[in-house]
Parts: structure tokens; C-alpha cells; sequence
């Protein structure tokens, strides 16, 4: 009798757990949408690989079937996904007051728990300012002969090469500058390679978190276990060397440390170092092979970059000195391909918030603590916005004003959590154009489909040969319609 009423009182309990899970109690009326399985909800679904350029067929899917705003779960987390630009608005000013940035448990396992993502109030708005006098202008005008003698020498080498995948390539170009900036890293005088472990990481970091060998989230895990027992061993190293002035971020991190009363930690400090290495390479090459990509297959836009960069060298009274800032500031074309080049690339699928109390917005209710998830594909591909949203047209961005963040361009973000490395994005990717439109042709060899997993990947990267340009003769007229 009693097996025969446990049996039955765990079916109640199980059958009622479901009805939980497809139901969560809310005192108002919830988004429409399906909660999918009990524990897996539609984690499955939304990672689920797919080459489209369009809004991604998770969210288009659902956005016919449940309208702008619907509920969801994944990774185990109760998700409101927004594709309204009011609502999107709403979540991006009400930063630290009705939302607060907030990332599934498996992102901060692999970010750190103290990065500057996951945190709020006095310490984030420290770390943002330590962040912008490395990124901010100032620091950018001075950074900018060292970017373009970068962009410069390393095509000369790519040019001398037979194939270069540009994915793989831009990425190493990008991460050793950058590594140089922060932490004074020489990928060739070094015996262990820092960035061999981003790419484990990086790997399975938009993957399903199953943390088992032999899976990409466990490889990614090590990487990051790896890539921090580096930083961690060049920061002691380095504390332990007496040094005069302040070099690089490293030499800024260890003064913060010696202050007294310091809010600073080496764990954030640490923390810190592999976000901003992590965030400026992988995002910025796949930035810039999306757009390599696109020049090969839009021939007349590729004519009127040229033009513009060509421009520039002919106005100069000695065409080899280098780019100046007042020069970067005229390229106009260029930021308007840049920024037609995020819209369309889509590298950052989905930006996640968390509810600190109870919303009412359009009829519907986000109760307290739940996840929502700012879509900027709907908003980047959303046909009302922008006409023929699937072509690729800089010239749409004629006239509007290209530095921040509106309800309906979200590549960077939005809000006070815009990304603080926009402007560090645009100079490298404008200067990078530059070499290469007025110095070299290229030829796309293999590669250059795109997967999204919804991260935007280059699964057989980008293979091309680049070729130097005969200056002496007159490159040939494009044909558009070839
Ligand atoms: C194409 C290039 C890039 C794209 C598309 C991009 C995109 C974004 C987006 C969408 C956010 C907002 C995240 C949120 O609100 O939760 C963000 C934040 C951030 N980005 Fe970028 N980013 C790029 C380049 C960079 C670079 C080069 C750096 C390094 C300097 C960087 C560092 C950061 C940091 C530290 C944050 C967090 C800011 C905060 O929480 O206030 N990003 N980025």
C-alpha cells in the first residue's frame, strides 16, 4: 500500500513541478511564448546552429507566432526576449534602477565572477573609467601611428604569403596589439602562447554548457583556467619588477593596488585583463572579415572606399607620413561602411538584463527577477526601420549621426553600458581599410560562410590571397554587374 501511495504522490509532485515550469506563478499577465522542457526549457533550440543572415529563425520564428515580446527559458533561466524598440529602449535607460546587466550563471563561470559585466554601482563605474582613459580619445590619438604601422606591416607579410585565412589572421594581428597595449605581451618572446587558450575558450563559449571532457564549454572552461594562470604569473612577475613610469595597463593596475584603500582587487584586476583582451579581438576580427568578406562580393562599394582612401593620400603633401587624427576624423564613407558592417554582421546576438522588480510594459508583466534578453538582430534586420534590410548600402546611413547608441542601431549596446570599446573598434577597422584598399588587391580563395550559434563564426574561416597593388599601372575599372 505504501509503495503504491509514494508512487503516487511522486507523479502529483512531478506532474505539478511541469505545470510549474510551463506556468510560472505571476501576479500579472506574462509575455506569450512556450517555457519548452522541464530543466532544459529551449536552451536546445536557441543554440541550435544556423546560417541565415536574416533575424535568427529561434526569434523570427517566435516573433510571428507570440508578437515582439515573449517569454522563453534557457540555460534553466526564465527569459523575457524583447524585439520592441520601446521596450529595448526602456531596459537600456533603466540600467541599475529597474534592470541590472546581468549574464547566465555558465557566462560569469567563464568570465569571472568580478567582471566588469557582472558588476554594478561604485566598482563598475571605476573600472569603466579605468577603461575609457586606456580606449577614450586622447589615448587613441596617440595609439594611432602604432595601429596603422601594425595594419601596415602585417599585410606587406600576409601579401608574401600564399593564402591567409583573415579570420584566423586578423584576430592574431589584433590580439597582439592589444595584448602589447594592456599587458606588454610579445606573442614571439614568449614560451607559452596567451592566445592559443582565447581560441579553446572561445570555441565554447556560445555553446551548450555541458561542462564533461571532451565537450566545447569544458574546453573552454581550461582555456580560461589556463589563460588566467598566465595573467596571474606575468602580474606577480611583474609587481615584483621595479619599474619608473607607466607603460602599459599592467604598470597603471599594480599603482592602483599599492594605493591604500584601494577598491581595486588582483582578482578584478585579473578578471578585467581577459574580458578586455577576450572583447577586443574576437569581436573587432570578425568585424573585420565580415567586411572583407563584403568587398569582395560588393564591387562598387569597394570602389567608393578606395576613392575615399585614395583621397586622403593625394590631398597630402608627403603621401607617406603617416594617418592623422584630423584624417581619420574626414573618412566618412569608411564609418558609414563600418557601421553597415555591424548592423548586418550581428556579432553580438542577444544582450541580457536582469529585472530587479516587477515590470508592466504593453499590457504585459516581467516579474522580478527574471532574465531579459534585448535581441539586436530584430532590431539591426527589422524591415520598418531599414529598407531592404538584408542589402548591404552604407550610403543608408547618409546624414544620421554615427557615435552612439539609438532604438534602432544596438551593435554596441545601448544605455550606460555601451560598449567601451567602440572607438577602439572604428580606428582599427578604418585604419586596416585604409593599407588595404590603397596598397593591395585580394582574391577570395576558400572559406566565408557564415554559421550563427547563435554567435556569428566563420566555421571554415576566411582563405585569400593578397596581392600588392602595381601602382604604376591603372587598376581596372569594377563592373558591377559581373
Ligand atoms: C565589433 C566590435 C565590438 C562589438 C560588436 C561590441 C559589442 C558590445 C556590446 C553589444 C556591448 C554591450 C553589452 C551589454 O550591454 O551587456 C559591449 C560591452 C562591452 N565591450 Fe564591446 N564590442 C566590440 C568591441 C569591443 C572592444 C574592442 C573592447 C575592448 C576594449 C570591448 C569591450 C567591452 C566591454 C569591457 C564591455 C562591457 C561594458 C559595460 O559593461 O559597461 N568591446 N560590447
Amino acid at each position: 500500500m505504501w509503495p503504491l501511495c509514494l508512487g503516487a504522490m511522486l507523479i502529483i509532485a512531478i506532474t505539478h513541478w511541469v505545470y510549474r515550469w510551463r506556468n510560472p506563478s505571476c501576479y500579472g499577465k506574462l509575455p506569450p511564448g512556450s517555457m519548452g522542457f522541464p530543466l532544459l526549457g529551449e536552451t536546445l533550440q536557441f543554440f541550435s546552429p544556423n546560417t541565415s543572415s536574416d533575424i535568427p529563425p529561434f526569434i523570427k520564428k517566435r516573433m510571428k507566432r507570440y508578437g515582439p515580446i515573449f517569454k522563453t527559458n534557457l540555460v534553466g533561466r526564465p527569459v523575457v526576449v524583447s524585439t520592441d524598440p520601446e521596450l529595448n529602449y526602456f531596459i537600456f535607460q533603466q540600467e541599475g534602477q529597474v534592470f541590472q546587466s546581468w549574464y547566465p550563471d555558465t557566462f560569469t563561470k567563464i568570465f569571472g565572477r568580478q567582471n566588469v559585466g557582472s558588476l554594478h554601482g561604485f566598482m563598475y563605474k571605476y573600472l569603466k573609467n579605468l577603461v575609457l582613459n586606456l580606449f577614450g580619445p586622447e589615448s587613441l590619438k596617440k595609439m594611432l601611428p602604432e595601429v596603422e604601422q601594425t595594419a601596415c606591416r602585417t599585410l606587406e607579410k600576409w601579401s608574401c604569403e600564399d593564402i591567409v585565412d583573415l579570420k584566423e589572421a586578423t584576430a592574431r594581428m589584433i590580439f597582439d596589439l592589444t595584448a602589447k597595449k594592456l599587458i606588454s605581451y610579445d606573442s614571439t618572446k614568449s614560451s607559452e602562447n596567451l592566445r592559443d587558450n582565447f581560441v579553446a575558450f572561445i570555441q565554447g563559449l556560445i555553446s551548450f554548457p555541458l561542462d564533461v571532457p571532451g565537450t566545447a564549454y569544458h574546453k573552454c572552461l581550461q582555456g580560461r583556467k589556463r589563460a588566467m594562470k598566465m595573467l596571474k604569473k606575468m602580474l606577480q612577475e611583474r609587481r615584483e619588477m621595479q619599474k619608473k613610469e607607466q607603460e602599459d595597463f599592467f604598470d597603471y593596475v599594480i599603482e592602483e593596488l599599492k594605493k591604500e584603500g584601494t577598491v581595486l582587487t588582483e582578482a578584478i584586476a585579473l578578471d578585467l585583463m581577459f574580458v578586455l583582451l577576450f572583447a577586443s579581438f574576437e569581436t573587432t576580427s570578425l568585424a573585420l572579415t565580415y567586411a572583407t568578406k563584403v568587398l569582395s562580393d560588393h564591387p562598387l562599394v569597394l570602389k567608393q572606399l578606395q576613392e575615399e582612401h585614395e583621397a586622403i593620400l593625394k590631398r597630402r603633401e608627403d603621401p607617406n607620413s603617416g594617418i592623422t587624427w584630423k584624417e581619420y576624423k574626414s573618412m566618412t564613407y569608411t564609418f558609414q561602411f563600418i557601421n553597415e558592417t555591424v548592423r548586418l554582421a550581428n556579432i553580438v546576438p542577444g544582450i541580457f538584463r536582469k529585472a530587479l522588480r516587477e515590470i508592466n510594459f504593453k499590457g504585459y508583466t516581467i516579474p522580478k527577477g527574471w532574465a531579459v534578453m534585448v535581441c539586436p538582430p530584430a532590431v539591426h534586420l527589422n524591415a520598418a526601420k531599414y529598407q531592404d534590410p538584408l542589402s548591404f548600402n552604407p550610403r543608408r546611413w547618409e546624414g544620421i549621426e554615427l557615435n552612439g547608441a539609438t532604438k534602432h542601431f544596438m551593435a554596441f549596446g545601448g544605455g550606460m553600458r555601451f560598449c567601451v570599446g567602440t572607438d577602439f573598434t572604428k580606428v582599427q577597422m578604418a585604419i586596416f581599410l585604409h593599407c588595404l584598399v590603397t596598397k593591395y588587391r585580394w582574391r577570395p580563395v576558400k572559406g566565408g560562410n557564415i554559421v550563427r550559434t547563435p554567435g556569428l563564426q566563420f566555421p571554415n574561416g576566411f582563405h585569400v590571397q593578397i596581392m600588392e597593388k602595381d601602382q604604376t599601372k591603372q587598376e581596372p575599372e569594377f563592373d558591377e554587374t559581373k
